[in-house]
């Protein structure tokens, strides 16, 4: 390959272009590469606007990076994240590296092809002897650099409900007709979140009353050490009874079992709720747009979500979202939900669950997820617009703006109490007395 490449400089572009078609051959998922060498590429600068995901992808006259399988960026960051530039300014391409990737990782033997010819780690990894090498840092995660995603233990959620709330049922124990739940992550601090959703879209007297069921709203919290805010927790969940507890390490890098936990609690007190929403405490909803989408939606294995089909895996060491080749060596990820809020139909709540507690736990929920839809066989569907991360406080400064954006979108992410309700009173659905439960 090195040899070759060599041979390419000399001879110029044009061999350059036929390795590229060759390597197309490996990298299958990218499949409309033919075109990538046309005249013009535009370049999105994903790493410095904080995404995750991007990938190349066919259009009838342009080529380059996308997010989330579309150049949308364009409309909200101008021109400053677009640039139109000639193929010979082009830097070498993050597809390019993916490339040489998946070559040294295949040579390497840190993936393999299977019966399908998908990448696949190579579950033969040579398992190292010792696990002191030094830590890899990634913010609030702590990965031992010798540590393969295929050696991490499968953890089956053996844990205890401190608070399993009983939203979905009367006191009876008769079953209400659900038609949405939401699963509120939070941390156990953040009550003024918690009380704003509790009078927003998280209040039950916020939605129409469907004949296919009512929302409903729990928050998902692990354990506390600190006792005085664990009193608090229970004293809010006395009050509310809106809390769903477990005796896990509450922390950030423990993000997943919380999801899990949430899953976990629908299928056991919930499980006849139409659809889960799983939703982050600093994000805020469109109803109207919501309720569109759930217009349409299927009843089993439907997934709304601004997903990402072919998320490159981050090998930049700065970046936040920096995982090791070692650690996880495919060049990219199955595709995911994005993580601060997607849609699930009730047989994919359950569904997942079930796989979750067999599979190894990746450190990002979002991506976890992926695995395990993609060993149920659901490829998840692409909601364009669904979801809107606030990367930068300037993005919203002028509240004019902001609120122009935030209709644009059915979750918005990543904002402050005061946006969450700058959204809400823009963008909420006003209910008449009657239609109230
Ligand atoms: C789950 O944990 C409890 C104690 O916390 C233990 O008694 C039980 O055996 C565990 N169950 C499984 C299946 O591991
Ligand atoms: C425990 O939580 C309370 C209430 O949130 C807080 O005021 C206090 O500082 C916390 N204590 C410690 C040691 O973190
Ligand atoms: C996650 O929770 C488990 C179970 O409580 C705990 O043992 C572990 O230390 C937690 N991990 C982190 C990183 O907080
Ligand atoms: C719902 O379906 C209709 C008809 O297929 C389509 O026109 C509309 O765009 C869809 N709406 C959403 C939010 O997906
Ligand atoms: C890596 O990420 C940092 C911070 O996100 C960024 O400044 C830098 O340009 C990135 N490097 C590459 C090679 O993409
Ligand atoms: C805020 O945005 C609106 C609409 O884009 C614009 O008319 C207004 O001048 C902006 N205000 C400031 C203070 O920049």
């Amino acid at each position: 390959m090195v040899k070759r490449m060599h041979l390419a400089r000399a001879i110029g572009p044009f061999f350059l272009g036929a390795i590229f078609m060759y390597s197309i051959q490996i990298f299958y998922s990218y499949p409309s590469l033919e075109n990538y060498f046309n005249s013009h590429v535009r370049a999105l600068d994903v790493e410095r606007y904080g995404y995750g995901g991007g990938y190349v992808d066919h259009a009838p006259r342009e080529y380059g990076w996308k997010h989330n399988g579309r150049y949308k960026v364009k409309r909200h960051h101008a021109d400053k994240v677009m640039k139109t530039v000639k193929r010979e300014e082009l830097k070498p391409s993050k597809f390019q590296l993916l490339i040489d990737e998946v070559n040294h990782l295949l040579a390497e033997d840190m993936i393999t092809k299977n019966d399908e010819s998908e990448l696949v780690i190579n579950p033969k990894l040579q398992h190292p002897t010792a696990e002191t090498g030094e830590i890899i840092y990634n913010k609030d995660i702590t990965i031992p650099r010798h540590k393969h995603y295929v050696d991490e233990p499968v953890d089956a959620h053996n844990y205890t409900y401190i608070h399993k709330p009983k939203v979905c049922s009367k006191v009876t124990g008769r079953r209400i007709k659900v038609f949405l739940i939401f699963i509120v992550t939070t941390s156990p601090k953040n009550l003024e979140r918690r009380m704003l959703i509790r009078n927003t879209y998280g209040s039950k007297r916020r939605w129409p009353v469907l004949t296919a069921g009512v929302f409903r709203t729990v928050f998902l919290l692990g354990a506390v050490d600190n006792m005085t805010l664990q009193n608090d927790i229970h004293d809010e969940s006395e009050t509310y009874k809106d809390i769903v507890q477990e005796d896990f390490v509450d922390s950030y890098a423990n993000l997943t079992l919380k999801t899990v936990m949430g899953l976990k609690w629908v299928t056991n007190y919930c499980r006849h709720a139409r659809y889960t929403m799983k939703i982050d405490d600093d994000s805020m909803i469109h109803q109207n747009r919501l309720l569109q989408v759930l217009k349409n939606a299927t009843a089993v294995k439907f997934t709304a979500a601004e997903s990402l089909m072919d998320a490159p895996v981050i090998r930049n060491t700065s970046s936040k979202y920096y995982i090791s080749e070692t650690y996880y060596p495919l060049p990219t990820y199955p595709p995911y939900l994005n993580g601060p809020g997607y849609l699930l139909s009730s047989d994919l709540t359950e569904g997942i669950y079930n796989v979750a507690i067999k599979t190894q736990l990746f450190p990002w929920e979002d991506v976890f997820l992926g695995i395990c839809l993609k060993q149920l066989g659901v490829l998840p569907k692409l909601y364009h617009d669904f979801i809107f991360i606030v990367d930068k406080e300037s993005r919203i400064a002028n509240k004019t703006r902001a609120v122009k954006l935030f209709k644009h979108f059915t979750v918005v992410s990543n904002l402050k109490p005061d946006d969450m309700m700058l959204m809400w009173t823009n963008t909420r659905i006003r209910i008449s007395r009657d239609t109230r439960p």
